[in-house]
C-alpha cells in the first residue's frame, strides 16, 4: 500500500454550520443594549438536554470533567484521612481529585477483558476509611453498573462514575447518567462531543446532591429566598453562554457521531481479528460510546516492546498513536506521594501494552484499511 500519514487528532466532535449559527446567535444577542454573556438561559437548556439524554433527574454543567469530579469530592466532604478507590488505568485527574482534597487514593485492579475497574477487586480494597469509589467507563465501554450498585447497597459507599469518555453510552439499551450517586462527563476538545474546547457535566438522580454541586460551582450561592444567601465556600466553575449554546448543537448530533465511530471501530476489529500479536478492544458496537480504540500488544507473544511497535508504526508507516494511559502511579506527582503498582498486576501489564489507534469521527473506511495494513506490516517487520 502507498504510505500516507494518519495523524492522531486533537479533535473529537465535528463542528458544522449548526455550531457556527449557535455562536453567531449568542454574539448577536450580546451586541444589543441588554446583551451580556451570563450563561442563562442556555445553561438551563443545556442542563435539561443532558439530563434527558443521559436518563438522569438532573444535570449540572461545569467547565470540565476535572471540576465536575472536584465538585463531587467536595459535596461528599472527602478530606484527609479518607480513602477513595479508583482504577490505575485512567487520566490523572480521576485519581488527583481525591488527593487534592487531602484524601488517599487506593488503586484497585481492572478486569482483564473489559479493562474497566473490577467490582471484586474494589471489594478487596474497602476499609472503614473508604468514602467513595470512582469507576471509569474506559474508552466509552460501560462499567459493571450492577456490580457497583451491589457494593453501595451492602456498604453505603457512594459511586461517582468518571464518564469522561462515555456521553451517549448505554447499558441494556438504557442511558447511564442516573446510575451510582453521580456521573461526571467531559466535553473537552478531543471528546465525542465538545463545547469549543472545554466543558463538563454532573448528572444525578439525587436532588440534594445536585443542589450541593450547583452551589459549589457558583460561589456557594442559594437562589430563591427573599435575599441571596451564601451557604458554603464555593467557586466559579461555570461554562460560558457560548459553550452551552454549542453544547446543545453538539448533543443534537452526538447519536449519529457515535454510530459513525462504532462502525469504524467495528471495521477495524474485523480487519485485525486474525492478528494474534495484539489483543483487540472489547465491546465496540451498540451501547459503547466508542470514544477511543485501544489495543494491547500481546507482549507475551512478540519479541518487541510496545514503544518499539509505536515508533515503527509512526516512522515507517506514518500512523500516529496515543497512549491511554500510563498507570497513574507512574506520574511523578504520585511517585512523590509513595503510590505503587501494589495489588494491581493486571492494570500494570495493560498499561505497558496499550496503544490507541487513530480513529475519530472524521476517519474514513480507507483510513481504517490503511491502519489495519500498517499494524500488520509493523508486526511482520519487527518479528
Ligand atoms: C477518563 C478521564 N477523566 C477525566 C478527564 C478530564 O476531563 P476534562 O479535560 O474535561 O477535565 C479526562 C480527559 O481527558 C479523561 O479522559
Amino acid at each position: 500500500m502507498k504510505i500516507r500519514e494518519i495523524p492522531f487528532l486533537a479533535m473529537g466532535g465535528e463542528y458544522g454550520q449548526d455550531d457556527l449559527e449557535a455562536v453567531i446567535n449568542v454574539v448577536t444577542q450580546a451586541i444589543g443594549p441588554k446583551g451580556n454573556f451570563f450563561p442563562l438561559p442556555e445553561e438551563n437548556d443545556f442542563q435539561d438536554a443532558i439530563a434527558e439524554h443521559e436518563g438522569a433527574e438532573k444535570a449540572i454543567v461545569v467547565n470540565s470533567c476535572g471540576t465536575a469530579l472536584d465538585c463531587c469530592m467536595m459535596a461528599l466532604d472527602i478530606k484527609p484521612g479518607d480513602e477513595v478507590i479508583t482504577t490505575p488505568l485512567t487520566f490523572v485527574c480521576t485519581a488527583g481529585t481525591a488527593v487534592a482534597q487531602g484524601a488517599r487514593i487506593v488503586f484497585a485492579d481492572i478486569d482483564p477483558v473489559t479493562m474497566n475497574l473490577s467490582p471484586e477487586a474494589v471489594r478487596a480494597r474497602i476499609t472503614e476509611k473508604t468514602k467513595a469509589i470512582i469507576p471509569v467507563h474506559f474508552t466509552g465501554l460501560v462499567c459493571d453498573l450492577d456490580g457497583f450498585d451491589k457494593i453501595t447497597e451492602e456498604t453505603g459507599i457512594p459511586v461517582i462514575y468518571d464518564a469522561a469518555h462515555a456521553i451517549g453510552a448505554k447499558s441494556n439499551g438504557q442511558p447511564i447518567g442516573g446510575r451510582g450517586l453521580a456521573s461526571c462527563y467531559s466535553f473537552q476538545s478531543n471528546k465525542n462531543m465538545t463545547c469549543l474546547g472545554e466543558g463538563g457535566a454532573i448528572t444525578t438522580n439525587d436532588l440534594d446532591f445536585a443542589e450541593k454541586v450547583r452551589q459549589l460551582k457558583t460561589f456557594g450561592y442559594v437562589y430563591g429566598g427573599p435575599s441571596l444567601r451564601v451557604v458554603d465556600i464555593g467557586f466559579n466553575y461555570r461554562m460560558t453562554k457560548v459553550q452551552c449554546a454549542v453544547g446543545l448543537t453538539q448533543l443534537a448530533k452526538l447519536g449519529q457521531l457515535i454510530v459513525k465511530r462504532q462502525n469504524l471501530m467495528l471495521a477495524l476489529s474485523e480487519a485485525l481479528h486474525d492478528t494474534h500479536e495484539i489483543i483487540l478492544p472489547y465491546g465496540h458496537g451498540p451501547g459503547h460510546a466508542s470514544h477511543i480504540y485501544v489495543i494491547r500488544l500481546n507482549t507475551d507473544e512478540v519479541r518487541f516492546t510496545t514503544p518499539e511497535f509505536v515508533s515503527h508504526l509512526k516512522n515507517t508507516y506514518k500512523v500516529f498513536t496515543g497512549k491511554h494511559y500510563p498507570a497513574v502511579w507512574t506520574w511523578e506527582a504520585f511517585q512523590k506521594l509513595g503510590y505503587t503498582s501494589e495489588g494491581c498486576p493486571i492494570a500494570e501489564k495493560a498499561c505497558e501494552q496499550v496503544v490507541t489507534l487513530p480513529v475519530f469521527a472524521s476517519t474514513t473506511m480507507d483510513d481504517i484499511e490503511y491502519i489495519a495494513w500498517a499494524v500488520k506490516a509493523t508486526i511482520q517487520d519487527l518479528q
